[in-house]
């Protein structure tokens, strides 16, 4: 899980530095900044997946190693903050505790040029320092190569590796090497992991409605391609078929009575609901029934991801469902896998809001002279806690409170 993030000179996010917890919402106007932030976690997962930086920020194709990557929105010539205007570096900062030794912590820092494609600052540390490029001070702009002090070395003076330039340090560090330990390469690996290990969920109706084409899958693709064989292999499991069913239950009480997949020719999944002993497939379902059952789904994957990103949650479902699915991200945010980030748009959302997680809804506002977007925990905007009290939080968003305290 990540702990904290420090973003500075991306995009609109000239400084930004939150505490992130189990379950984040991101709320604010339309382009205050949310997408933004979600686009740096896309950067990092870039970084994870060993991709050059011109990689990451514009796209690469499909190749043995990995899939189709759409790169960032707007690419190089957009991201860094006033698409460069002002010069300087992107840099990002993460760290948390490690997953099985959480008295261990770590923290990962990068620093890159997007215009020229090149790292100009890494560093990296797992319980112990691992690697740093800040001592280096011979790493010049237009070197190919870059250089970081390795802290694992043999006693006596720490030994300074070389790295190719255009592609961060972790990934090629994580591929191991005769000349650092193969413990440290571990521990960087990791961590690419981590960073890697991220799924945006956005099921399209459209995508949900088809059949799949592969016949079981332990992870669904991000517009919710194979979700059909998702459920075929999360049914087989009957407890996680029983749990699945129950959240389905709750978003259509007395209507749907199971869950399950009918084949086509030849065998291929599609979604099927059974409501009043008839089967109703994908097809004929409603918009807001597939996205509730794709999300609540994305849930119960076998294979989990680290981190799981979803735009707008309420999109598509009814108002007096949006609760529902709130619970649902509650209930697995709990479990500690994966760690949810959400935006919304809905006040009805922020109504139901805990007093806790004040601490990890995030309230961001782009500054109209400067175009600069905060970031803000809701329970660090002056006064918040006196006025929720008086008022709805529902009523402050709709009201412009929030944005006025900012
Ligand atoms: N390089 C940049 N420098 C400064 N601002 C930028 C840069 N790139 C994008 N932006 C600004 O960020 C805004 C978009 O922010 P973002 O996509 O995060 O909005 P959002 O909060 O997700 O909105 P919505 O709710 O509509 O999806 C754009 O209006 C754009 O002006
Ligand atoms: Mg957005």
């Amino acid at each position: 899980m990540i702990e904290r993030i420090t973003i500075e000179n991306f995009k609109s996010l000239k400084k930004v530095d939150i505490c992130l917890g189990a379950l984040n919402l991101f709320i604010g106007t339309n382009a205050s900044g949310k997408s933004n932030f979600f686009d740096a976690l896309r950067l990092l997962q870039g970084i994870g997946n060993g991709f050059t930086v011109s990689e990451i920020l514009d796209g690469k194709p499909k190749s043995a190693t990995s899939e189709v990557w759409d790169g960032i929105r707007g690419g190089t010539a957009k991201a860094c903050f006033a698409n460069g205007a002002s010069g300087g570096d992107i840099t990002i900062s993460v760290s948390g505790k490690r997953a099985d030794r959480s008295w261990q912590s770590w923290e990962y820092v990068i620093s890159f040029s997007a215009a020229e494609g090149r790292v100009t600052g890494e560093k990296l540390k797992v319980g112990h320092n691992i690697f740093d490029s800040a001592p280096v001070t011979k790493n010049l702009p237009a070197d190919p190569v870059f250089e970081v002090r390795y802290f694992g070395g043999a006693q006596g003076k720490p030994p300074h590796l070389k790295f190719e330039r255009s592609r961060p340090v972790l990934g090629q560090f994580a591929k191991g090497n005769g000349k650092w330990k193969k413990g440290d390469a571990e521990l960087a690996q990791e961590v690419a992991t981590l960073l890697a290990n991220t799924q945006r969920v956005d099921p399209h109706p459209s995508e949900l409605r088809n059949y799949s084409q592969a016949h079981q899958i332990q992870r669904m693709g991000e517009h919710g391609e194979n979700f059909a064989a998702l459920v075929k292999t999360l049914c087989q499991d009957a407890k996680a078929k029983d749990a699945y069913l129950t959240w389905l239950r709750q978003l259509r009480p007395a209507e749907v009575e199971d869950v399950g997949t009918l084949s086509g020719a030849v065998g291929e999944p599609l979604f099927m609901l059974k409501e009043g002993g008839k089967e109703f497939p994908a097809p004929v379902l409603s918009d807001g029934t597939l996205r509730f059952a794709a999300i609540a789904a994305a849930f119960f994957q076998p294979d989990m991801p680290g981190i799981m990103t979803i735009e707008e949650i309420e999109n598509g479902i009814h108002a007096s469902r949006v609760r529902l699915l709130m619970e649902l991200l509650r209930s697995r945010a709990k479990t500690g896998k994966p760690q949810i980030m959400a935006t919304t748009h809905s006040p009805i959302v922020l109504a139901w809001l805990k007093e806790p997680e004040y601490r990890t809804t995030f309230f961001c506002k782009r500054d109209e002279s400067t175009g600069e977007s905060k970031i803000c925990p809701l329970h660090e905007i002056p006064h918040f806690a006196e006025v929720v009290k008086k008022q709805p939080i529902s009523d402050l968003f709709a009201e412009g409170w929030l944005e006025a305290a900012i």
